[in-house]
């Protein structure tokens, strides 16, 4: 152990000179993603493969990111030529297993975070010396085409070069293929030509071998090139709208017409326009607003309904997209701005009364496609504000008659009931990120809805031969796109099927009968090389799993019991890592390691102070957290943000509990009220588990939290989720929520308290300091020696760390964002002692007098 220290510092300069593909000591040798996509469907896999090159054990990370429509579907590590699998397990049961195997001294090995398009799956084990390691990871997902294109993405991040680095993408449809490309948001024109790519008629092979040179960032660099994201994208050939396959007992069938008239549409924008949207979210509203009426086609109806506290709409009625109306309606989005609270039911209800009236008063055309679009950033608290009770209101009004696609602008929405709301009415609910391309996503998505082609679409089977049908009606089918339904013969032996297709297009309805018998499929499929078993089977399984999922999201009661247990069920038959069950990864115990499980994972951390008082700092590039606590006295003050360039300062004032613990060394404190002053606003916002209190100059305001309130003056907005939380902006710099946690009122010891988060922190300016604020600016650390602690559920370790060698333990925090009674655990290394040797100075210099 004692040279093992003396060693550290030599051994990196060692490592960082001598081989450059080692990291850490481990170096990772080879790297192959292997796609197989046969009929749209994907079946990929991922393979890593690691050697110690140090001289003692050390932790190697397996960590990969995976697309969200992805079922993980097998995983294995191989320790020295023994593997051990991965199992699917229930959820419920997978929990317990895992609490059993952490209770008996070993630690997590999985962690959980997600990116817009991305889920990640992370693994580690601890391997001896001069020992290898092989990771194998299988995930499977339904190729959806959009645009004209299906389109496959593998995020390539190995962290370190590579000698052997491949990805290589073998293609099988039996239309045909008719483009293929693949692209790299990493490629350099260097390496451009590396990617080879061909296909002919059936088949498509993509491969993608960069040599170790072509990896470095430079010359003599060690770090790679290899960082994004690498995309496939084909489409197939279409010489009939529909194409039928039968293999083994199931069938599946692609429905993509081409070359129909597009139907006239009618779009109803209901936009929120609450003073939470002011600043950037109003002007990129109006931005994507501006771009959408470029898109609008003559034919077109349309009509804007805007809702603050009060409804407003543009015009009484839906208006034809004349260039003149188009013209008037740009003057009138340039002119959108914010106002008030969010009366969502009362815009919502506008917009489908104006739809219902519009069709019963024919003003518009009889053949066309009708659609609400909502976009909306926060939660209603005007007018009805019962989400229940708006979703019954909604679903009564529109009675299945057009699709409504609700948009979550930002992280104050309640996505849930968007999601459901939009589930029940035959739409979807996507989420608009706030970020700088937020106009684009907005555009983006109206792109894949404004050219419907046919509306009511109807794929009929023979129901006395055809069992375990996947949804065969579908309101509307947009340009560029693809209708997918799979079944399950009744007779196994049955290879015949007819289908009785109907719709309504622009100018007439579509009615007719197509058929398949399987000797077409497999005379299609005779490059039998290409087929993975039984890819059809699997396919539809994926597919009942992923509505089942679905319908569950809106269901209730019973119907959802049923739903659960259905999806359960195939989960566990076709092992699908889905929402309802867990991979679980038995690991070695000779390594005095671990179980870990893989899950459908929940949203990353931000930086936080919650409970304890406990600080949890997210670290991002290390895809980690630190986290500590501070022990002081109730009543003491702490500072926690101090930015003297915005003239923000954020302070919080420490409770105890009912009375003192006096078996306990340390008593429990927690915020009891925060206090957060702009002094270029002269504004101090002073928030306790009962009240809330803005003072503006010498004009005081105050609010409790049983209030729901948005609240917008110059610079500020505050919204307060009744009972829930609150967020805080100020004009362009960082947002903060506050979420109280009311505990129960006889409680005999603990009282009401508050938790901090800060949203966008890199809005705060570089020399931003306080127990919180100090970690707003990239901080990096090293973990090493992972060994046994005092605890036997968790492992200590040596954190380097602003030049400190600090010991460090492995444990859990709460972030209490989503679930403000359980919380969700964050994995993170926790630092003793208030923080020492982490924070700058000691603990006790970031008390303060008063919480102003
Ligand atoms: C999972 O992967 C392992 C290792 O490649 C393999 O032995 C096993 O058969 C796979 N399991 C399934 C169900 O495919
Ligand atoms: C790369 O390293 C070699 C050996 O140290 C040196 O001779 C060469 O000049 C370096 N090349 C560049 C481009 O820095
Ligand atoms: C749930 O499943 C049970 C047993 O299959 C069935 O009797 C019941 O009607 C189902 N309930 C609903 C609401 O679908």
């Amino acid at each position: 152990m004692l040279l093992w220290s003396c060693l550290r510092t030599p051994f990196f300069f060692f490592f960082s000179f001598f081989n450059l593909q080692v990291v850490n000591g481990i170096e990772i040798y080879s790297m192959k993603i292997d796609s197989k996509i046969t009929s749209r469907f994907a079946h990929n896999v991922i393979t890593s493969r690691a050697v110690n090159r140090g001289n003692v054990h050390k932790e190697v990370f397996f960590d990969v990111e995976l697309p969200k429509t992805a079922f993980i579907t097998n995983f294995s590590m191989t320790i020295d030529g023994v593997t051990y699998p991965g199992t699917i397990k229930e959820k419920e049961v997978a929990k317990k297993q895992y609490e059993k195997a952490v209770s008996k001294g070993q630690t997590a090995g999985l962690v959980k975070a997600s990116g817009r398009k991305t889920e990640k799956f992370t693994v580690s084990v601890n391997i001896e010396a001069a020992s290898k390691v092989t990771f194998e990871l299988t995930y499977e997902e339904l190729l959806k085409r959009q645009f004209g294109k299906y389109e496959m993405f593998i995020k390539v991040k190995p962290k370190q070069l590579v000698k052997d680095f491949e990805i290589e993408v073998n293609i099988f449809e039996p239309q045909g293929i008719t483009e293929l490309e693949a692209e790299g948001t990493f490629i350099t024109n260097d390496l451009q030509n590396i990617i080879k790519k061909t296909f002919s008629d059936k088949k498509g092979h993509i491969s993608f071998r960069p040599t170790l040179d072509q990896q470095r960032t430079c010359a003599n660099c060690s770090q790679s090139v290899l960082d994004g994201d690498f995309t496939v994208r084909y489409d197939v050939k279409r010489t009939a709208p529909d194409d039928l396959q039968i293999v083994n007992g199931y069938f599946v069938h692609f429905f993509a017409p081409t070359n129909l008239p597009k139907l006239p549409k009618n779009v109803i924008f209901v936009i929120d326009i609450s003073g939470s949207m002011s600043g950037r979210e109003i002007q990129q509203t109006r931005e994507a607003l501006l771009k959408i009426l470029d898109d609008i086609k003559e034919d077109d109806f349309f009509n804007f309904i805007l809702f603050g506290s009060e409804v407003q709409t543009w015009k009484e009625t839906l208006i034809k997209a004349t260039p003149e109306n188009l013209d008037e309606a740009r003057k009138f989005v340039r002119g959108i701005d914010t106002a008030g609270m969010t009366n969502l039911h009362g815009g919502i209800m506008r917009g489908i009364d104006m739809l219902n009236a519009a069709h019963e008063r024919n003003l518009v055309h009889k053949r066309s496609a009708s659609i609400i679009i909502m976009l909306t950033d926060g939660q209603p608290n005007v007018g009805i504000s019962n989400t229940q009770e708006i979703q019954e209101h909604v679903k009564k009004a529109i009675e299945g008659k057009y699709p409504l696609y609700n948009l979550g602008f930002g992280y104050g929405v309640d996505y849930s009931f968007l999601e459901k709301m939009a589930l029940e009415n035959k739409g979807l609910a996507r989420r608009i990120y706030p970020d700088s391309d937020a106009a684009l996503q907005l555009q983006g998505f109206y792109d894949e809805v404004s050219n419907p082609m046919l509306t009511d679409i109807e794929l009929n089977y023979p129901e006395n031969e055809i069992s375990d049908l996947t949804k065969n009606s579908f309101k509307h089918f947009y340009d560029g796109s693809e209708i997918v339904v799979a079944g399950r013969f009744i007779d196994n032996n049955q290879n015949h099927l007819t289908v009785d297709v109907r719709g309504e297009g622009a100018n007439d309805a579509l009615s007719y009968t197509t058929q398949q018998d399987a000797q077409q499929t497999d005379k299609a499929f005779q490059e039998q090389e290409y087929i993975f078993g039984d890819y059809i089977e699997r396919l539809w399984a994926y597919l009942t799993i992923e509505q089942l999922l679905e319908k569950r999201i809106a269901a209730t009661g019973e119907e959802k019991e049923n739903l659960t247990a259905k999806a359960l069920d195939l989960s566990l038959k076709y092992k699908f890592v889905t929402p309802l069950t867990s991979m679980v990864v038995t690991k070695p115990e000779d390594y005095n390691n671990q179980d870990g499980i893989a899950d459908k994972p929940i949203e990353g951390p931000v930086q936080l102070i919650d409970g304890d008082p406990h600080f949890i700092i997210s670290v991002p590039q290390k895809e980690d957290a630190i986290c500590f606590n501070i022990n002081e006295n109730p009543g003491a003050v702490l500072n926690l943000i101090n930015d003297p360039v915005t003239g923000i300062t954020v302070n919080g004032e420490l409770i105890g509990d009912k009375r003192a613990n006096s078996d306990a060394k340390i008593q429990n404190t927690y915020f009891g009220k925060l206090g957060i002053a702009n002094k270029h606003l002269d504004l101090k916002l002073t928030v306790t588990p009962e009240k809330i209190t803005i003072q503006n100059g010498n004009e005081k305001t105050g609010f409790t939290w049983l209030d729901s309130v948005t609240l917008q003056q110059e610079g500020l907005t505050l919204i307060i989720n009744r009972k829930k939380n609150l967020v805080l902006s100020m004009g362009s710099s960082a947002s903060f929520v506050i979420v109280l946690h009311q505990v129960w009122k006889k409680h005999p010891l603990h009282q009401d308290f508050l938790g901090l988060y800060t949203l966008e922190s890199d809005k705060l300016s570089e020399q931003t300091h306080g127990l919180l604020g100090q970690f707003f600016h990239p901080i990096d650390f090293t973990i090493l020696e992972i060994h046994p602690g005092s605890d036997p559920k968790k492992p200590d370790a040596t954190m380097i760390v602003k030049n400190n060698e600090l010991t460090v333990t492995r444990g859990w925090q709460k972030d209490y964002r989503r679930d403000p009674k359980h919380g969700v655990d964050i994995p993170c290394w926790f630092v003793h002692n208030n923080g020492a040797g982490l924070i700058d100075g000691v603990h006790t210099d970031y008390i303060v007098s008063s919480l102003f």
